[in-house]
Order: structure tokens, then sequence, then C-alpha cells
């Protein structure tokens, strides 16, 4: 009998996962030149390095292509120990992720739940959202203020059910930071029982942007349950790879242990994250195009009249003033792919990330073209 004859219900979806749509990524650039027949496009929608990976990465993975067919280290004891000697904790405090977006799931399917709930504000990173509904977590969503987190009203919103708050800083979308001093005073606030998951994705961009920016790493001390997350992702120019980490107290370590698979920094990653860590060259390199990019499209804007939020990531959000996803495909037709921001109720919005001289200029072009 054939597969095709037999009439079979599909699975039944577990029904607190109903609602949930997948992750809608950046357009890929393949995608678009096909869609529109166009030969040269740029894509400025996913926050990703301009300038390529790390060169060291690119020779650590060519280097360890021969060991693929062992099992990784589940321990990354070379990876960790690195990162450890770097950001000056211990290994046991140190979770490494498929990016830093799965440590964010491990430790919501860790701490949150149906009766755990998850706070979060209203424009911040949507994987939270993702997240908190596969762990079945009910989800307070804190408005903003001018593209802010509102620490007041998220403190406030806090009760004995809260488990976790999730905090971007940089924030995505909005780019927006904090200082040290709002971000004090708000972990002085929450009971300690609370996991704070500072979420700093965008950390080398904002240090190298803004003086002031609060390095999450130095806030821990006395607040056992403030989680800071990373990613080499970004200033690493290392995306494609999937390498995040987290630094944590020990206890927290354990228990995402419990559930973290076990092979999840892969050979090549641990391999490439050990490189990156080394090749302060190319850091200050990504930091540096990343400041004189960001003025150059901040000019730019003002100078088209095109309402923006200050940033301290490498990407900026703007309010085009028309439906943004009418401007997004307008741009794509010019071989310019940014990010409509719609999904996040933001109608007018688009977010645009920053590229090399020759790419903002490009982008800024497109934009008069099509919002004058
Ligand atoms: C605020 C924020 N956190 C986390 C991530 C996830 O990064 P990763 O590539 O490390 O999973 C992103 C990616 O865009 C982000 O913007």
């Amino acid at each position: 009998m054939s597969p095709k004859s037999v009439s079979v219900a599909p699975p039944a979806l577990n029904p607190h996962l109903m609602k949930l749509q997948p992750y809608p990524p950046g357009k890929p650039i393949e995608e678009v030149k096909r869609e529109f027949g166009l030969d040269e496009v740029i894509k400025l929608a996913s926050n990703e390095n301009p300038l390529g990976p790390s060169p060291r990465a690119m020779k650590a993975m060519a280097a360890v292509a021969a060991e693929m067919h062992l099992y990784p280290d589940g321990a990354a004891f070379y990876l960790r120990d690195a990162l450890a000697k770097k950001l000056s904790v211990s290994p046991n405090e140190l979770i490494l992720g498929n990016g830093s977006d799965e440590i964010a799931l491990l430790l919501m399917l860790a701490y949150a739940g149906p009766t755990r709930e998850v706070i979060t504000s209203q424009y911040s990173f949507i994987r939270y959202l993702m997240e908190a509904e596969l762990a079945g977590a009910p989800v307070t969503l804190v408005p903003m203020r001018d593209m802010r987190h509102d620490l007041k009203a998220i403190a406030a919103a806090v009760n004995k059910r809260t488990a976790m708050i999730c905090l971007d800083v940089p924030c995505n979308p909005t780019g927006s930071t904090l200082t040290k001093r709002e971000l004090t005073r708000f972990l002085d606030a929450v009971p300690q029982d609370v996991i704070i998951l500072l979420d700093q994705a965008y950390f080398e961009y904002a240090a190298a942007l803004d003086p002031d920016f609060p390095d999450g790493t130095t806030l821990r001390a006395r607040r056992p349950n403030l989680v800071v997350t990373r990613t080499f992702s970004k200033a690493y120019g290392l995306a494609g790879l999937r390498l995040g980490y987290a630094i944590a107290r020990p206890e927290i370590v354990t228990d995402v242990n419990r559930i973290r698979p076990p092979f999840n920094a892969n050979r090549m990653v641990q391999a490439a994250g050990i490189a990156a860590l080394g090749d302060a060259a190319f850091l200050r390199r990504a930091t540096e195009s990343n400041r004189r990019g960001m003025a150059q499209m901040v000019k730019g804007l003002d100078k088209l009249g095109i309402r923006h939020w200050p940033s301290v990531a490498n990407f900026i959000l703007t309010d085009v003033g028309r439906d943004c996803r009418e401007v997004f495909t307008e741009l794509l037709k010019l071989g310019v792919v940014t990010r409509p921001m719609a999904g996040y109720g933001l109608a007018t919005h688009l977010r645009i990330s920053i590229g090399t001289r020759a790419e903002n200029a490009k982008c800024l072009a497109a934009m008069k073209t099509v919002l004058q």
C-alpha cells in the first residue's frame, strides 16, 4: 500500500504553540536579484557586519576543516577558557549557544513557564516573545518612552509571578541605550529572585559609539540573577556561524547545561571563536567603520528630512512617514534591502543596518529617489 492511499490526520500540535509564526528573516540577496532582475543588491536588513568575517576566524576554520569527522568538545574547554580570560570571569560562569538567541531560549525553557511570567519592552527583540511562547510563559509588554526602555514602568510591572525580564541594550530595533546610572538604579529596584537577561548583542559597536555605554559584566556584583548575553554575530562578523555566550552565576550555568544540546557550539565554531577573540585589529576596523557609517547615515537622513532615533548599534530606526512595506518594496527595486517594521506595529518605520561607505551612499540615494 502506498503511503498516499492512507488517510491519516496530521499530528496535533501542542496547543500552546498554535499562535507561533516562524521568525521572518531578512530577504536574501539572491532572492531579490532573481525577483527584480538586478545584478547588484545590498542587504542592510539583518544587522550583519559589512566587512565580512574576522580574517583570523576564517583561517582558523580552514585549519580545522579536516577534523570535522570528530564530535566537538561538548564543554568547549578552550573557547570558554579564552572567553573567561578576556572577560575576567571564571569558565564556569559561561554558557555558549548556537547564537545568543539560543541562550535566551534555553533560559526561558529553564526558568519561565505558565506560572512564571516574562516582562519585556514593547519594541524589544521580537524573539523574546516567541521564546516565551515556546516556554508557555505569559509575557507583559511594557510600552517604551521615546523608543527607549521605560525602566520605571518595567520595575513597576514586576509581580510575584515574574520570573524573567528581557532587556536588550542596545535595543533592537530602536538602537536606543541606557545610561549606567539608569541601569544600576533599575537593577537595584528589581527583586533579586527575578532573572534579568541583559542582552548586549551589539556591545562592541555600542562601546565604540558611546563612552558611557554600560558594560553588563561590571554590574554583576551583588546582582546574582543578572545574565549578560553577547554574540559573535555582529562586530566579529560571524552571524552565519552561530556563536553567542552568556555570563551568569555558576548555578544558572549548571541549570542551563541540563537542557543545552551537548554540541550546540560545534568544532568549527569553537576554533573560529577563539581566533576571533584574538583578532583585535578586525574588531577595531569593524567598530570604526560602523562609527563612521553611523555618522554618514545620520547626516544623510537629516539632509533628506527623514526622522530617525539615536542609535548606538549598527543599525538605525527611521520613520519614513509612509507605509513602510511600500517603501521597502520601492527600495528593493533599486537594489537596497532594508527591514520594514510593520510586524512590530511600527507601520511607517524601516530599520536600516549600517553598511560600508558605498552601501550607505547607495541606500541614501535610493531613499531620496523613493521618498522625495
Ligand atoms: C538584540 C538582539 N539579541 C540577540 C540577537 C541574536 O543574535 P545571535 O546571532 O547571537 O543569535 C540579535 C540579532 O539580531 C539581536 O538583535
